[in-house]
């Protein structure tokens, strides 16, 4: 693999040289002999590291306990993969437990090294892999979450991030030409209207557009998070047909990073800022020469035009006579037991299909008019509601001090308290997005929401306590922007008094 940037090897970054030193997918073929020798013997740049290429991830919070990064393309289970899930966490007591991710994926909690050969076999069985859900790969590919069932969707993206994910992992085994990228890198695939998948914080976007009449999609690139610079992906001046040309233009696009993409300073290795040093024009000839074909030019405007919905509730489907039911996981966390109940719900109510959502939530699909009387009645429906307070409705957090070791502060559970608390003291005429996320590292998107928290410490009467910076301004759907921060260091003990204050002036609110 050539990097055609002129990198020399004394300018490459620590994980660059990890990387050279041995390939982070070959321990696709150690995992026996970890599990037999245990992560305590093991070196330790394949633990913290290399591991991330199947998705096992070393949690230093939580020693020996690991997470399980799955894929998840276009957040769709069937209750059978969803009943594994449940399985594999379930031997781990209290241990055990999973999160939706906002990137309609889901992680799993607890897991024993000893245990991953045989875990693997057993998501094998059900067409289940984790293969390159971590580090310098493509992380889980989203698309629309009502993906053939929405009555107002334009294009189907199920199938399309299907092939998307099986040309870059090799259906799962791994593949050694996508393994290795500057950095990570995500992709998403819209079909609808609302742009349910944030396109503009993916590196690759395909957004529904028509040229001529014809229906296909525009292409964004280059957006991204990280802890110093956050941008909004831009248009890349190119229009594909909804078929294996997205699969074509990503590995094209995806093989530009790969040779020409910074490996110095990882702060700068995003594809953006390669985009940045070629400028866009020279960055779509080099993509269009590496495609292979003429690419055509965008199309004049896309067919984002409606407000983000999130699918919380009964929603009538395009076939007649079915639902698709949106059910609220508070901060998208799952146990065993839940997981079961769901797949149980599936296979009674629906048709044995779960679907995930960026918001972190559930969808079932496929529920005839008849059957929804009794489904609303399962008890499941009393934790996941459909009928969510306006905050915690459209609460998201990231995992936060409970299990990941960057984190400033704890997220989930003091988010949800606090949503609770003034869901409790205020009327509030529409749902508002609050965004929490542990770190600057902004896994839980703070800077897409109407209320952005990331986690900081802050002094306070003499001592280091939790707190966040406040962020405002995010907008999604069809004139998506990006919030900024507009206060620092806010103790958490003071957050709710402040979040009071700007519900009442800002969004509506009254006190009860
Ligand atoms: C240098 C930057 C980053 C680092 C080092 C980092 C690291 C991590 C780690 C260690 C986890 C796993 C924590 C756990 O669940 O145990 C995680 C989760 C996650 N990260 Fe990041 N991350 C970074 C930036 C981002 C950004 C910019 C995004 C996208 C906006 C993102 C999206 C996610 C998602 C979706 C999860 C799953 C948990 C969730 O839904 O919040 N990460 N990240
Ligand atoms: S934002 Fe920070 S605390 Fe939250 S998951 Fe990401 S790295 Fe961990």
């Amino acid at each position: 693999m050539s990097n055609k940037q002129s990198d020399k090897p004394a300018n490459l970054n620590k994980f660059e040289k990890i990387k050279a030193e041995k390939d982070g997918l070959t321990v696709k073929d150690e995992l026996e002999n970890f599990a037999q020798i245990g992560w305590e013997a093991m070196e330790k740049s394949d633990l913290e590291h290399r591991l991330k290429w199947v998705g096992v991830f070393y949690r230093p919070v939580t020693p020996g306990k690991f997470m399980l990064r799955m894929r998840t393309p276009n957040g769709i289970l069937s209750s059978n993969q969803l009943r594994v899930l449940a399985e594999i966490v379930q031997r781990y007591g209290g241990d055990g437990s999973a999160d939706i991710t906002t990137r309609q994926n889901i992680q799993l909690r607890g897991i024993r090294l000893e245990d991953i050969p045989d875990i693997f076999r057993r998501l094998d069985a059900v067409g289940m892999t984790s293969m390159q859900s971590g580090m310098d790969n493509v992380r889980n590919i989203t698309g629309s979450p009502v993906a053939g069932i929405d009555g107002s969707e334009l294009i189907d993206t199920r199938e399309l991030v299907q092939k998307v994910q099986d040309a870059i992992t090799n259906n799962g085994e791994g593949n050694y030409a996508f393994t290795n990228l500057p950095r990570k890198f995500n992709i998403a695939i819209e079909g609808g209207r609302d742009n349910s998948v944030h396109a503009e914080i993916n590196d690759i976007a395909f957004v529904p557009a028509y040229k001529n009449g014809e229906l296909g999609f525009n292409v964004l690139v280059g957006g991204f998070f990280s802890a110093k610079r956050c941008e909004a992906a831009i248009p890349m001046n190119a229009w594909v047909r909804p078929n294996d040309d997205v699969v074509d233009l990503s590995k094209a696009i995806l093989s530009v990073f790969r040779d020409r993409g910074s490996r110095a300073n990882r702060q700068k290795s995003r594809l953006m800022w390669l985009i940045d040093q070629l400028g866009i024009d020279e960055f779509r000839s080099i993509v269009e020469q590496e495609f292979g074909r003429t690419l055509a030019t965008a199309a004049e405007s896309d067919e984002i035009d409606w407000e983000k919905r999130d699918c919380i509730g009964v929603h009538k489907q395009k076939q007649p006579g079915l639902n698709y039911v949106g059910l609220h996981v508070p901060v998208g966390r799952l146990y065993a037991q839940d997981m079961f109940d769901l797949a149980g719900l599936a296979e009674v109510y629906g048709s044995c299909e779960v679907r995930l959502t960026v918001e972190q939530n559930v969808i079932i699909p496929n529920i005839l008019d008849d059957n929804l009387p009794d489904l609303l009645t399962e008890p499941l429906l009393k934790k996941f509601t459909i009928k969510p307070q306006p905050l915690e409705r459209a609460l998201v957090s990231c995992t936060g001090s409970q299990f990941c070791n960057f984190a400033l502060v704890e997220t989930k559970n003091r988010a949800l308290a606090i949503a609770q608390q003034l869901d409790a003291e205020l009327d509030i005429p529409k749902s508002v997005r609050i965004h929490w996320t542990g770190c600057p590292n902004s896994c839980g998107q703070p800077q897409v929401a109407d209320i952005g928290l990331m986690g900081t410490k802050v002094r306070k009467d003499g001592k280091t306590i939790e707190g966040v910076d406040l962020y405002m301004g995010g907008k999604v759907g069809k004139d998506a922007q990006l919030g900024t921060c507009v206060q620092k260091g806010i103790a958490c003990d003071d957050l709710n008094s402040v979040l009071r204050r700007i519900l009442i002036e800002s969004f509506g609110a009254k006190p009860k």
